[in-house]
């Protein structure tokens, strides 16, 4: 009965401590005594008294009974150490205790040290084993001095348990902040990404700059750094030349980061590098950042390593979107300027061609590149004169050498991009006019030596070539163009190729249906 009225009081009170300490987080120890006896409560505080241990004191929570213990554990998780008496209401009271906070509490932190003034009715060895319980000892041989040991070597062990508590915390932050960057695909949103996530990885609100490095990788004299994005007082640079906005101290923090190619730290300065496998190279530039510490530091550099990955990323996703605009200008020009093919010929050898790609058996990767890269195949066709190229009838034998050209002229204009689809689009331009025989055109090239994506681009290209009008005949019906592709199959075009059209060619007459002229 007493000790029920304990628990209230005690309740009261701890209730009160719990709502001081949020106001100020205090910086103690919590030590849950949990006896039957008030003697013991007494004694252990009065021992404890000035206690310190890494700067903090102790701040102590009394439990009269198994049952106020469990509920005082579960009003103060944040307890460091908990001394708990074995026999209260019950031989077991303190057992259940340890049971309840470890299993329904899932309370893994708080260091257990059982006090027992009974041994036999708890077995150290027995106890220790099955309960979670990080050290047992008699009350007899709890002396003043052995009691500040246990202290220590308790809250040191609490104190570490917390610190990797608070590691694995961070760890979730990097991760929810390296996916939350993956998500985005365009360069701007990119860069505010980043530097949203790094502040709030951080827990800080501070000025934050993203920079480009315009010029060669190498070649850092005289290279242009642009701010790409900025917050703070980096926020009114967006778009200008660091160089000439930066302080000299950011610029040589800068400096540092790109020649020992790494992150710098410098005061309550962070500057995060990364560098694509193509050679671009941004930064990343936080002032104010305070002092940080060894975690801060490791996540940060865990983080700066992900948007490294993320960046490169964004840059491939970039650039198939830039090379689809370059497509299109370029092709745009072509049809506007010169041929009067239209538009969907370039649209349906392009489907053609990646269903062909595929049914050959390259990857899906593999089969867009040849999509996005063959409608360049004819771009040669800017070069050739009008009067040639127009032609409303049959071209003479000199008519049709100029007009060969447009394939070596189309593979010469694409060539020195780096870009993969660029590229792809330089092979097909030059070998889409080669036949299997070796009697195409302009190198002569024969099977296999011919590109496959040249190969590939050949049957989509006079599959739809002779299904349309063109200035210099009329488009053939489809008996007379699958009669073509069997005599050629072989001849013209690889024999493989052709079982892949003329067995989808449902598929095929479907593509063309939906880019009809
Ligand atoms: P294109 O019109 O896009 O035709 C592409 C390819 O489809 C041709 O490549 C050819 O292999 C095939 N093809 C198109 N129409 C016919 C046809 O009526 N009969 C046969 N057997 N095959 C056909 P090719 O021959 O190397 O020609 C390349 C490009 O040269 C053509 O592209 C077209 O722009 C132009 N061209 C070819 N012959 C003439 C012509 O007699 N008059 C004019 N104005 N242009 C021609
Ligand atoms: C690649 O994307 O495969 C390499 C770089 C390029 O050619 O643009
Ligand atoms: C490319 O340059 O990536 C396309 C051509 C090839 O695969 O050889
Ligand atoms: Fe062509
Ligand atoms: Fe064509």
């Amino acid at each position: 009965m007493s000790a029920l009225k304990n628990a209230n009081d005690e309740l009261l009170f701890a209730d009160d401590h719990h709502d001081g300490e949020k106001l100020s987080p205090g910086p103690t120890w919590k030590v849950m005594l949990v006896d039957d006896e008030p003697d013991i409560h007494e004694v252990t505080k009065l021992v404890l008294d000035d206690f310190v241990f890494d700067g903090r004191g102790l701040e102590f929570i009394s439990a009269y009974s198994g049952e106020e213990a469990k509920n005082l554990i579960m009003d103060h998780p944040d307890t460091s150490l908990m001394l708990l008496d074995v026999v209260m209401e019950t031989d077991h009271a303190g057992l259940e205790v340890a049971r309840f906070v470890r299993e329904d509490a899932q309370n893994k932190t708080v260091r257990i040290v059982l006090r027992t003034g009974q041994p036999g009715q708890a077995p150290e060895h027995k106890v220790i084993t099955e309960y979670d319980i990080n050290d047992y000892k008699e009350k007899t041989e709890l002396t003043a001095s052995k009691l500040d040991t246990l202290m220590y070597s308790s809250l040191r062990s609490y104190r570490d348990i917390m610190a990797l508590e608070t590691n694995k915390r961070g760890l979730e932050r990097v991760i929810e902040a390296s996916a939350n960057i993956m998500e985005l695909q365009s360069m701007q949103n990119f860069t505010e990404g980043v530097l949203e996530q790094i502040t709030a990885l951080l827990h800080l609100n501070t000025d934050a700059a993203y920079l480009k490095i315009d010029g060669l990788a190498a070649a850092h004299e005289g290279d242009l750094l642009k701010v790409i994005s900025g917050i703070g007082c980096f926020k009114d640079m967006v778009g200008l030349d660091a160089t000439k906005h930066l302080s000299k101290e950011v610029l040589r923090d800068l400096k540092k980061a790109i020649i020992t190619d790494h992150n710098y730290y410098e005061d309550d300065r962070f500057t995060g590098f990364f560098k694509s496998i193509r050679g671009s190279e941004n930064l990343v530039h936080m002032n104010g950042i305070g002092k940080l510490s060894e975690l801060d530091r490791s996540l940060l550099e865990l983080f700066t390593n992900n948007v490294g990955i993320a960046f490169e990323n964004v840059e491939l996703h970039q650039d198939i979107e830039e090379t689809q605009r370059e497509i299109v200008y370029m092709l745009g020009e072509a049809v506007e300027t010169r041929s009067k093919e239209t538009g969907n010929h370039v649209k349906r050898v392009a489907e053609i061609s990646k269903l062909l790609a595929l049914d050959y058996g390259l990857s899906e990767d593999e089969a867009e590149i040849i999509c996005l890269a063959s409608p360049m195949h004819d771009v040669g066709k800017i070069g050739i004169p009008d009067a040639i190229l127009n032609k409303p009838g049959r071209h003479t034998a000199e008519e049709f050498d100029i007009m060969k050209t447009h394939a070596m002229l189309g593979h010469d204009m694409l060539k020195n991009s780096r870009r993969r689809i660029l590229r792809a689009g330089a092979v097909i331009a030059r070998d889409h006019h080669e036949k299997w025989n070796g009697a195409g055109y302009p190198d002569g090239r024969k099977g296999e030596d011919i590109h496959l994506y040249g190969r590939i681009v050949a049957v989509a290209d006079v599959f739809d070539a002779l299904g349309s009008d063109r200035c210099y005949k009329k488009a053939w019906p489809m008996d007379k163009i699958i009669d073509l592709f069997r005599e050629e199959r072989g001849q013209h075009f690889e024999p493989r190729l052709v079982d892949g059209l003329l067995n989808n060619l449902d598929k095929v007459v479907a593509i063309r249906d939906h880019y009809a002229d």
